[in-house]
């Protein structure tokens, strides 16, 4: 059993805050986590340090075939491989306002792998295709509902072949009903394999597509399961509470 993902003891500070105390995590190829928890104990940290737009300050971190420094940042080049590898999603998109769908698409082949136009294009339809946004490509951010946009975003980041995702609260941004859609995507992504560190509130996300789930709470990890155990029998009081919120 190989694993993708090895996170031992890490640790990361504000200032005086401490935000991760000492968070592991071992993901195998495939395998999709997700992370809950309440809000400011450090979900979103932990996800950045992943792909260093964080430095942790202690433990060990790697991902794939690359060792990731804590303490120090990484060297450019380094980063650069880094951040190809593990694909960011975000709860805003942060999609380029003036660009279409498929231009967004083509932006990673063809400057970070250096595709050439007619290759990188043909990827963009097919990752847009594969999201279900075909008849899209040429709409702009500002003409796409927010859950074209955020597929758009996923197409984004599997247009530079990572080997793991990471979603931060991919649906949180999006009214309820096109919520599905999101899901539907990232739950196919997961039966075809796509490793992913998930961080959501959304329970029928969770339910859909995490092998496993983590609860974080204060910078550790205070529980963890299939998400049937953690949602229906949390063992702590505090994973009980947060439950409790998140669903009513
Ligand atoms: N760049 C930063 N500078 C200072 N404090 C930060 C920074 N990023 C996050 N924090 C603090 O770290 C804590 C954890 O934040 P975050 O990881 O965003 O939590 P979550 O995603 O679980 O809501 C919060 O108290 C937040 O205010
Ligand atoms: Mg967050």
């Amino acid at each position: 059993m190989s694993l993708l993902i090895e996170v031992r003891g890490l640790q990361k500070r504000f200032g005086a805050t401490t935000v991760l105390r000492g968070v592991d995590l071992c993901q195998t190829r495939g395998e999709c986590v997700a992370l809950i928890g309440p809000s400011g104990c450090g979900k979103s940290t932990f996800l950045r340090c992943l792909n260093q737009l964080e430095t942790a300050d202690a433990g060990t971190l790697r991902v794939g075939d690359q060792t990731v420094p804590t303490g120090q940042p990484l060297a450019m080049s380094d980063l650069r491989r880094l951040r190809q590898n593990a694909g960011m999603v975000f709860q805003q998109f942060h999609l380029f306002p003036h660009r279409t769908a498929l231009e967004n698409v083509m932006e990673g082949p063809l400057y970070v792998l250096g595709q050439s136009r007619a290759v990188a294009e043909q990827t963009a339809r097919e990752l847009l295709g594969k999201v279900g946004l075909a008849a899209r490509v040429d709409h702009r951010p500002a003409q796409l509902s927010g859950g074209q946009q955020q597929r758009v975003a996923i197409a984004r980041a599997l247009a530079l072949r990572p080997e793991v995702l990471l979603l931060d609260e991919p649906t949180s941004a999006l009214d309820p009903e096109l919520r599905d859609e999101v899901r539907d995507v990232l739950a196919g992504l997961n039966d075809e394999g796509m490793t992913m560190v998930l961080v959501t509130h959304d329970m029928d996300l969770a339910r859909r597509t995490a092998d496993r789930v983590l609860f974080l709470s204060e910078g550790l990890v205070t529980e963890s399961g299939t998400p049937e155990e953690l949602f229906t029998a949390p063992r702590t009081e505090r994973a009980r509470e947060f439950l409790k919120r998140v669903r009513a």
